[in-house]
């Protein structure tokens, strides 16, 4: 089960009230060994039985993915974070309360039942209870937590359809539960609270104004703002480039007319060269880039919209078959921090300041 070659199958369910009978499917190939592709509300994720150390190596396999980068382990309850993690500090209790479930992924501590697989040989734990209807049927149902990181190839944008799922690993995995768009679009907030003050890892679904509303200052890793590779980052997977395309990414930020004035130079110069150049830009530059490819990600008056489409615009540039994106930045607050963690990576760091 679970090797390159066979078919995989995708079994389309409902969001909001899950069929019991594809949830048992599943959860069967999951007791067996096998991988299965799930949506969260965050993007999809590739589960293996996280207490399973064949399975887990299995999934790092199908995504291509580094050995030194842990997964996430998802449970359906709090109750089951005991089993995993510990000692479990009462800032985490409080972090639970308020924001699970929810797009929150708290370092703990690990047990011995987690293989060294999934923490590639930290002494910590990553533990997020998603939001999901049909990940928490599925943990339900598998009866065991689920190890399961972002369902791309590694490299790739994360899959927020099902589609996209299958576009990178089809063939390569057991099934994918399909339900359609996954909704916050980035992935889950990493905050590591194995140090005093916590430290944010990873930007995500829940913001740090949120985060430090309930905490009082924390402190940030400076991978976050993306511009950092190759040392030692304290979450391993910010070192790796990511989120890209295959076209190469610029992402221009500052204010809109100042963005907008430069990114039309841009695209001028690239044009010159004869290179095919995509914008990828807001609804509110509607009308403003004259490219052949103009994508927009959303509307900056709400940047959910951006959050929920970033992935899936950056995968369509693919299919116009653009060498270039000139992407429009947001400013970095609220979920604008991880969506220009995410372009920045997209861009491999480069990013122009006007
Ligand atoms: O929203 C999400 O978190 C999605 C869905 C599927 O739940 N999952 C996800 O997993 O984004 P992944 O594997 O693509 O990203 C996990 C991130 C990586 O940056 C990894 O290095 C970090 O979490 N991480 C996991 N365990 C860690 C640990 N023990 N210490 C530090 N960082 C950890
Ligand atoms: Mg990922």
């Amino acid at each position: 089960m679970g090797s390159q070659g066979e078919g995989t199958r995708a079994i389309t369910v409902d969001p909001e009230s899950p069929e019991s009978e594809p949830l048992r499917r599943a959860a069967d190939v999951l007791r067996q060994g096998g991988i299965v592709a799930f949506p969260t509300e965050t993007v999809y994720g590739l589960g293996a039985n996280a207490l399973d150390e064949k399975a887990v190596r299995r999934v790092f396999e199908a995504k291509g993915r580094p050995a030194d980068n842990p997964l996430i382990v998802h449970v359906a309850s709090r109750g089951e974070v005991s089993r995993i993690a510990g000692p479990i500090p009462p800032v985490a209790e409080r972090l639970m309360e308020r924001f699970w479930p929810g797009p929150l992924t708290l370092v703990l501590p690990k047990l011995p039942v987690i293989p060294d697989a999934v923490s590639c040989g930290l002494p910590s734990v990553g533990v997020r209870m998603p939001r999901h209807p049909v990940a928490l049927g599925l943990i339900a149902a598998a009866g065991v937590p689920l190890a399961a990181p972002s369902a791309n190839l590694s490299g790739r944008p994360s899959p927020t359809r099902a589609e996209h799922v299958l576009e990178d690993l089809e063939g390569r995995i057991d099934l994918v539960l399909d339900a359609g768009e996954t909704g916050v679009g980035l992935e889950s907030t990493v905050v590591d609270l194995t140090v005093d003050p916590p430290m944010l890892l990873r930007p995500g679904g829940i913001t740090v104004e949120a985060l430090v509303a309930e905490l009082g200052p924390i402190t940030i890793d400076r991978t976050v703002h993306g511009t950092e590779f190759g040392e030692r980052p304290r979450s391993p997977g910010m070192k790796y480039a990511h989120y890209a395309p295959k076209a190469k990414v610029i992402v221009v930020d500052g204010p809109v007319l100042h963005m907008q004035e430069r990114i039309a130079g841009l695209l001028y110069e690239f044009q010159a060269e004869g290179r095919r150049v995509g914008v990828m830009c807001s609804g509110e530059s509607r009308g403003v880039y004259a490219a052949p490819v103009v994508l927009e990600y959303g509307t900056r008056d709400d940047l959910t919209t951006i959050a929920s489409d970033l992935f899936g615009t950056l995968r369509a540039f693919d299919r116009h078959g653009v060498e270039v994106v000139l992407a429009e930045g947001v400013p970095s607050e609220g979920l604008g921090l991880a969506i220009m963690n995410r372009l920045t990576k997209a861009a491999g760091g480069v990013v122009i300041k006007v």
